[in-house]
């Protein structure tokens, strides 16, 4: 479908966010970023313009693409709210840590010398949920949640589509090690409000196709 996004601005989030303990330790997960890249040049292939806020991942950026560099979760918000009035679709596949360290400290950590094994506390608070915020702009584009699962995977998809507003989630389910994750191959099941289409396990980039060519027929008219 080498039309099906033309004249659509569309703007992808990809990989993990970090939130820093102290200068030298993080939060983050295990997000590669490669599904969140492979959705933006799928979907500049279908002839959309395309902006990719990623955080730190260890890709290259696919040709076409205008890229924005973000570390924390703070930073992919505003980084998306700023650009969200301009964007037709919203594909949301940033992993987006869920929790920050309340207070940010100064000075590295020191591990404690006095005993051999002592307990440390590190108090967390959540972050934003940004496509949430997207979800709840008055103009809001078309928006593609991604999320990875590990048990009744169909039913908390249905339950995030609901309850973060989407209009379509993609679910993995990521107790299978050979999918998701820094893999090479996805294996998704796209949730509409309607209905579902389970896709088959294939590379990541097939996978991109498939979900930019559902959501292009799943727009609305006027979009
Ligand atoms: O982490 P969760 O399963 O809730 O993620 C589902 C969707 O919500 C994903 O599209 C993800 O990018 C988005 N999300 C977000 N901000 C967060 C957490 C998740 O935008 N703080």
């Amino acid at each position: 479908m080498p039309h099906a996004l033309e004249n659509l601005t569309v703007l992808v989030s990809a990989g993990p966010t970090q939130e820093r303990i102290d200068p030298v330790r993080f939060i983050s997960n295990r997000s590669s970023g490669k599904q969140g890249f492979e959705i933006a040049r799928a979907a500049v292939e279908a002839g959309a313009e395309v902006t990719l806020v990623s955080g730190p991942v260890n890709l290259k950026t696919p040709d076409g693409i205008e890229r924005v560099n973000v570390r924390t979760a703070a930073e992919l918000k505003s980084a998306v709210m700023s650009r969200i009035d301009k964007c037709d679709i919203f594909f949301a596949v940033a992993a987006v840590t869920d929790f920050r360290p309340k207070k940010l400290l100064e000075q590295k950590l020191k591990r404690p010398t006095d005993q051999p094994k002592s307990e440390l506390t590190i108090q967390l608070q959540t972050t934003d949920d940004i496509v949430q915020a997207v979800t709840a702009e008055y103009d809001r584009p078309y928006v593609v949640g991604f999320a990875a699962e590990t048990n009744e995977v169909i039913q908390n998809a249905r339950e995030k589509l609901k309850r973060k507003n989407l209009d379509v989630i993609v679910v993995n389910d990521v107790s299978d090690p050979t999918i998701g994750f820094e893999g090479d191959e996805n294996q998704v099941t796209v949730v509409f409000p309607e209905y579902e289409l389970e896709l088959e396990k294939q590379s990541k980039y097939k996978t991109a196709q498939q979900i930019i060519e559902l959501v292009a027929n799943a727009l609305p008219r006027s979009t």
